[in-house]
């Protein structure tokens, strides 16, 4: 494969007969895939480093989105005992990079040629003071709708195409009983949803002003008070019980026919999947409407903690792992997401994973790529949270649109 992998590797096999010393063969890894999509992504990591002798030592953090994990992290670091390799997303990776606390992947992404394949939007957070800290494993976007076809099929509802089609289609579910929409009352859940209301509300203009350039008039704009009414009819169009709900069970409701519709990143694809449904004939994903030309995107990538001023052999080896062709194509078939490299072939991906592979390279192209706000990629972690804060309230009714503009200018402002 490639060099330096083939040095790891016999290095690794080395130590492996060293005996005492094979334990050093070893990573911990802390993530937040719990879910049984992203633990069946997860295994395809673990088989590929234990094919190379490297242990692999489970350090699951339940709690969609990381912000549980991510808590976890700072604990573990204070305490002087950083784990091997974190699953992280945007921002948190550059803070961290900044702190000085990640090990430099240059040599490895170097040897690989990363700077040719990793696309620029996602080596902006891959890499700090021009050097890798992280190791990118897939792209996922969170302006996606899932369906479950016969639910629609048995009411008369095609593809909603615009939010007015949206707003029909749930009205029609509405009217016959059925729970139109599937969703899990936890914040970052709230702000996914969020993501994509904004964008299909104000456009990509209106997007990048209120969450990337995080700019007072739209903040504070009649589009945002308009977003916010829609996620009011939206609060509107869920269950009772969504309070407090992990996003995997609200996928769940779609997948047995319960509700119509989730909106959700495509890492709810996985869940499907993991229950061996297949995308066209019992699911239908399709961008939220009036989103269709645009991708709020987010990478899950691997920072690797500094072991003593040096990446340390298996670091080495799993950031190789993860970058390499075959497991960008294996992992993100699972897993929902899209290749981290632009090289990997779409052969093995279903018409979701397909679409997502054009829609991102389309989106890429004219402009249309802006990272998500809910997952940690438009904003630093503060904004965000201060965000996440606002939309929360309002979708639990504390808040009108009008309330919950004036809180998010003055919640943006001070969290900056
Ligand atoms: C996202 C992450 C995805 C998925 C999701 C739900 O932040 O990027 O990989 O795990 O959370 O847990």
């Amino acid at each position: 494969m490639r060099k330096l992998m083939k040095t790891t590797t016999s290095a690794l096999a080395a130590l492996a007969i060293a005996g005492s010393v094979a334990q050093a063969a070893e990573v911990e890894v802390l993530h937040w895939w719990t879910s049984g999509g992203e633990a069946a992504a997860l295994n395809v990591l673990k088989g590929d480093l234990e094919s190379q002798g490297i242990g692999w030592q489970d350090m699951p953090v339940a709690g969609g989105g990381g912000t549980e994990a991510m808590t976890v992290l700072r604990a573990r670091v204070t305490s002087g005992d950083a784990p091997t390799a974190v699953q992280a997303l945007g921002f948190d990776i550059l803070d961290w990079g900044a702190q000085g606390a990640l090990a430099d992947l240059n040599e490895v992404a170097a040897q690989e040629g990363w700077d040719d394949v990793v696309p620029a939007a996602l080596q902006a957070f891959a890499k700090y003071d021009g050097k890798w800290i992280s190791a990118p494993v897939n792209v996922h976007s969170t302006n996606w709708v899932w369906a479950n076809k016969a639910v629609l099929d048995a009411n008369g509802i095609a593809v909603p195409e615009t939010w007015e089609d949206f707003v029909a289609a749930v009205e029609t579910l509405s009217a016959a009983g059925v729970t139109p929409i599937a969703h899990g009352g936890q914040a970052w859940q709230d702000a996914t949803v969020f993501d994509a209301v904004a964008m299909s509300t104000g456009g990509p203009d209106f997007y990048k002003a209120a969450f990337i350039d995080m700019d007072e008039e739209a903040l504070g704009s009649d589009t945002m008070k308009q977003a916010f009414d829609r996620m009011a009819f939206i609060r509107a169009n869920v269950d009772d019980n969504f309070s407090g709900r992990d996003w995997n069970l609200a996928t769940a409701m779609v997948i047995n026919g319960e509700a119509g519709f989730q909106m959700m990143g495509d890492w709810a694809k996985g869940e499907f999947l993991n229950a061996d449904k297949v995308p066209g004939q019992d699911f239908l994903c399709f961008r939220f409407p009036g989103t269709q030309d645009q991708v709020t995107f987010n990478a899950d990538q691997f920072m690797m903690f500094d072991q003593g001023g040096v990446v340390s052999e298996e670091q080495a080896a799993l950031a190789s792992a993860i970058l390499s062709p075959s497991f960008q194509s294996a992992f993100n078939v699972v897993k929902g997401s899209v290749p981290a490299r632009t090289d990997v072939s779409d052969a093995d991906f279903d018409a979701c994973g397909k679409q997502g592979m054009k829609d991102l390279a389309a989106a890429a192209a004219s402009g249309n790529l802006f990272g998500s706000m809910a997952h940690g990629h438009a904003n630093p972690a503060g904004v965000k949270n201060a965000i996440y804060d606002v939309v929360t309230a309002h979708f639990n009714g504390e808040y009108d649109s009008e309330t919950a503009v004036e809180e998010l200018v003055d919640a943006v402002s001070i969290a900056q």
